[in-house]
């Protein structure tokens, strides 16, 4: 541990992330892209290969800090993101989980009491602090002007794989079971938002300079359940680490809230929003605006995968748009593994390249 009176070895650089998380509005904005490590690099799926799954290589701190690295060295991105995976959770409370190759993940659901009664948050530190030795080799080793985001999945996503057993677009089962026994399902969320405070508070002791937290299905429930399940478990999560550490900002990524995501940021308070591709850019600008949040986004995969004059006009809008306000440049969703690599050189080109915003 640091004593007080020892400067800390960040001191005197300013990440340009924080910055915009602290409500600046930098030009040009700082970029990072979600799934920025991943199977479109070619020296990723050489790692990739060389270990038995895709969880192995999650809970092993030189391999992780290795791909979260990959991606710097080759765009010096403002911004790390560790390598790891929202369904740590469900694997670290004793849930069994599997990555099929090709198919995606596989759970064994729950779905009752019994089942739920055999998670054990105690169990949990095992596998927690293999990752947050790759956060502190992380940060260590990256440049200090980049700064490192840890995660987790917020609890109503976790939950859609914990009940469902794997990943489905409408979360049938989750939404069946929270209309069906809503105190069951109660416990499950109270279990992974307590594990998700843990876990985020120990990658934060251990180097993270930023947070995100991945609501990849906050987009299929009517507002009482958007309330209950999405704002209050995130709210809960996000005031204990502001608590914990207040200098360390946290962005909700809320995908597909729509019409929700202006009284999800004042209801959960996080610093940054991200924004989904189908966020128009003329809403992202209000809600910066209007509500004081940096926000983040929201360039479409698919384009950035397809690439072109497409991609160079969108960019130049999207940039022209957010000029002015706290925004820092992302995608709506993950990188798509057929993403040419040399597609994210152009990106980071242009977006490094803006001066009037045009
Ligand atoms: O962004 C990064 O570079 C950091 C690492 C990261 C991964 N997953 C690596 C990964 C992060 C932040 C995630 C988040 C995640 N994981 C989410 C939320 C964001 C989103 O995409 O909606 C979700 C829903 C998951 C669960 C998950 N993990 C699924 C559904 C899959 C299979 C789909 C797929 O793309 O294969 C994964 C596997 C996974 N997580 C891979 C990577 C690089 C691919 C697996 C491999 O390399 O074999």
């Amino acid at each position: 541990m640091r004593s007080p009176t020892q400067p800390s070895p960040l001191a005197g650089t300013k990440q340009r992330l924080i910055s915009v998380l602290q409500g600046e509005a930098l030009w040009p904005p700082p970029v990072w892209l979600m799934r920025q490590a991943g199977r479109y690099l070619p020296e990723y799926r050489e790692v990739r290969a060389s270990v038995s799954g895709f969880l192995e290589l999650c809970y092993t701190p030189a391999l992780a800090a290795e791909v979260t690295l990959q991606p710097i060295r080759r765009y010096g991105f403002d911004a790390a993101i560790l390598f790891s995976d929202i369904l740590v959770i469900p694997d670290a409370l004793g849930q069994r989980v599997r990555f099929l190759e090709g198919e995606g993940p596989r759970l064994d659901p729950i779905g009752s009491e019994s089942e739920l009664a055999r998670l054990d948050l105690a169990a949990t530190d095992e596998k927690f602090s293999r990752v947050y030795e790759t956060v502190q080799r992380l940060r260590q080793d990256l440049p200090r002007e980049t700064a490192l985001i840890g995660f987790c999945g917020a609890p109503w996503t976790v939950a859609t794989y914990m009940v469902g057993g794997e990943g489905s677009s409408d979360q049938a089962a989750a939404r069946s079971l929270a209309y069906r026994d809503p105190q069951t399902f109660a416990r499950l969320i109270d279990i992974v938002t307590a594990a998700s405070i843990d876990y985020l508070d120990g990658q934060v002791r251990a180097g993270a300079d930023a947070l995100q937290i991945f609501d990849s299905w906050a987009g299929n429930l009517p507002d009482g359940e958007f309330a209950n399940w999405v704002v209050a478990p995130t709210r809960r999560i996000v005031a204990e680490l502001q608590r914990r550490h207040p200098q360390t900002p946290i962005i909700g990524f809320p995908r597909g809230a729509g019409a929700n995501a202006e009284s999800y940021v004042r209801a959960t308070e996080v610093e940054g929003l991200g924004c989904d591709t189908a966020t128009p850019l003329r809403q992202m600008r209000a809600l910066a605006d209007q509500t004081g949040v940096a926000v983040q986004g929201n360039l479409d995969p698919l384009l950035l995968a397809a690439g072109g004059p497409q991609l160079d006009a969108r960019v130049r809008g999207t940039l022209a748009a957010m000029r002015g306000a706290p925004f820092i440049f992302n995608l709506g969703h993950g990188i798509v593994p057929h993403t040419p690599p040399e597609h994210v050189a152009r990106l980071v080109e242009l977006v490094r390249s803006t001066t009037t915003g045009a």
